[in-house]
């Protein structure tokens, strides 16, 4: 057992809501980082540290956290180091700069990057504050993992602190090329790599994001890197790719549990003989779920004889709302549904079964258990973890994956049906394949996927991520 583990992410995993009667609600957060940490840290963080603190914005004011926190910390294997941000600042850092520059533009949107300098002075200014909540709680022993676009300039800010502690950055979502990147105002785009380069190791989903954040501190920087590694301020830095994975014994189990099988036998009832296509996304224009209603449809129109045979749920949980261009998503979405349940639906069948709202985690897994298609088909996505939970619940070697080659779990999950997500008819014909598909060559690919997920799950890629900054410490003090 060694050291404690300091993790530092925009938000807690649980979100506490003010309830009416000065009353409070602890929420779990969604999204991939929670999903993902929270599961290591419940498994493997348990037993490889003494200690594990999570820091993070609870979304909520100090009075409130001050009522939940004792009963949020019982439930949890963890403890919670509250960040509090107050109201007009969150705004600017998470809807401002995180979301509507970073989120944006690191995911090949540039379109709908808003480049302002209030956003970006704000969002430095949350980092500060970022730090000064967590540098008085850090011991000089422990290691520090720091999480995601929103705090990026935040490991410089404590190596000022702390000249030696072991500090990891792990980016959830894409790094994008130089030719993007440099769209970002110059002092900025030296704030966001100096900070970054404040960690000993920066670490993506894949080799390709690493080498994207090379270039970059190459250009901007003007370091120059020799293989994975660069000297910055006198210390070695080093970008590598460590895919993010999940609990796949959790997802095993749940697949299993009379509760999930409950939820499973009242879908596979509703669902009578027809086909099932489940997607479960959060509200995100990444997610290109336009153009899977629309190579839906057009499955539909091509192929008559599935009208009345097949249903499509469709989960979205509400995300980044106030955005406009989340906002915009979410009325697209609206109309699109309503349309087409309105042109080829009538009152015993509708195409599309739309829950826009958290789903929870046993009717999820009896979704991904139950259904014949899993349809995901992001313009792009840092990982999308949602595709290897469903591999994962399939222990009956059935259901097909298709999945966008523009995903991060592409590069693992090639025995998924994979699609182009901008080509409409490739979907389409995806579909169709899918749903047709023996159940001989299902199992294949379901079992090649499942020992892909099963060889490389959250354990190992927390397990790598800290042996590798171990590494990378040892190395720079000259002990290894
Ligand atoms: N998820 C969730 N709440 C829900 C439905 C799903 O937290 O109501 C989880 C899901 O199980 C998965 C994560 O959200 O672990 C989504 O991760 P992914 O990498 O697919 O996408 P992200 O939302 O992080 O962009
Ligand atoms: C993605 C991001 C996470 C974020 C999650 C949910 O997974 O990489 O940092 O927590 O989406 O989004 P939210 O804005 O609700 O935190």
């Amino acid at each position: 057992m060694s050291n404690r583990l300091f993790i530092i992410s925009n938000r807690l995993p649980v979100s506490i809501e003010e309830t009416e009667n000065n009353g409070y609600d602890i929420k779990k957060s969604s999204g991939g980082l929670v999903s993902a940490i929270s599961s290591y840290l419940k498994s493997g963080g348990k037993e490889a540290f003494s200690e594990q603190i999570w820091a993070g914005f609870p979304d909520c004011s100090p009075e409130v956290w001050q009522k939940a926190h004792a009963e949020a910390n019982a439930q949890s294997e963890y403890d919670y180091l509250p960040v509090f941000i107050n109201k007009d600042d969150y705004n600017l850092y998470y809807n401002g700069f995180s979301n509507s520059l970073l989120w944006p533009l690191f995911h090949y949107f540039p379109s709908f990057a808003e480049y302002n300098d209030e956003d970006f002075e704000t969002y430095m200014r949350v980092n500060r504050s970022f730090a000064d909540a967590v540098i008085p709680q850090i011991r000089k022993d422990d290691m520090v993992w720091i999480h995601d676009y929103h705090v990026l300039p935040l490991a410089g800010m404590l190596r000022e602190k702390f000249p030696d502690l072991s500090i990891g950055l792990f980016l959830h979502i894409p790094f994008p090329s130089y030719e993007l990147f440099r769209t970002i105002p110059k002092q900025w785009q030296q704030a966001l790599l100096s900070g970054m380069a404040g960690a000993d190791l920066v670490g993506f989903h894949t080799m390709d994001y690493a080498s994207h954040f090379l270039d970059c501190v190459e250009q901007v920087l003007k370091v120059e890197h020799e293989g994975q590694s660069f000297l910055y301020n006198g210390r070695r830095v080093k970008a590598d790719a460590f895919p993010i994975s999940i609990d796949v014994d959790l997802f095993h189990k749940a697949a299993e549990s009379p509760e999930v099988r409950r939820h499973k036998n009242n879908y596979l009832e509703l669902k009578g003989d027809k086909k099932l296509i489940f997607s479960v996304d959060r509200l995100d224009y990444t997610k290109g779920v336009d153009n899977r209603l629309k190579g839906y449809h057009k499955f539909l129109l091509d192929n008559p004889d599935y009208i009345g045979k097949v249903v499509f749920v469709l989960v979205i949980v509400p995300s980044r709302d106030e955005i406009t261009k989340y906002a915009e998503q979410k009325k697209a979405i609206d109309e699109y549904i309503g349309n087409m349940n309105s042109s080829l639906g009538d009152i015993a069948w509708q195409p599309v079964l739309y829950h826009y709202n958290k789903i929870p985690f046993d009717e999820m897994v009896a979704l991904y258990g139950s259904c014949d298609l899993a349809l995901i088909t992001p313009l792009r996505d840092g990982m999308n973890l949602v595709a290897k939970e469903f591999v994962a619940t399939r222990t009956d070697k059935k259901g097909v994956l298709i999945l966008s080659e523009l995903a991060g779990a592409a590069r693992e999950l090639t025995d998924a049906l994979l699609i182009n997500p901008n080509d409409i008819t490739e979907i389409a014909e995806a579909i169709k394949t899918g749903l047709e598909m023996p159940v001989e060559a299902q199992a294949r690919r379901m079992e090649a996927m499942q020992a892909c997920v099963a060889g490389y799950d959250v354990n190992s890629w927390a397990t790598d991520l800290t042996k590798s900054l171990t590494a990378v410490k040892k190395n720079q003090s000259g002990t290894e």
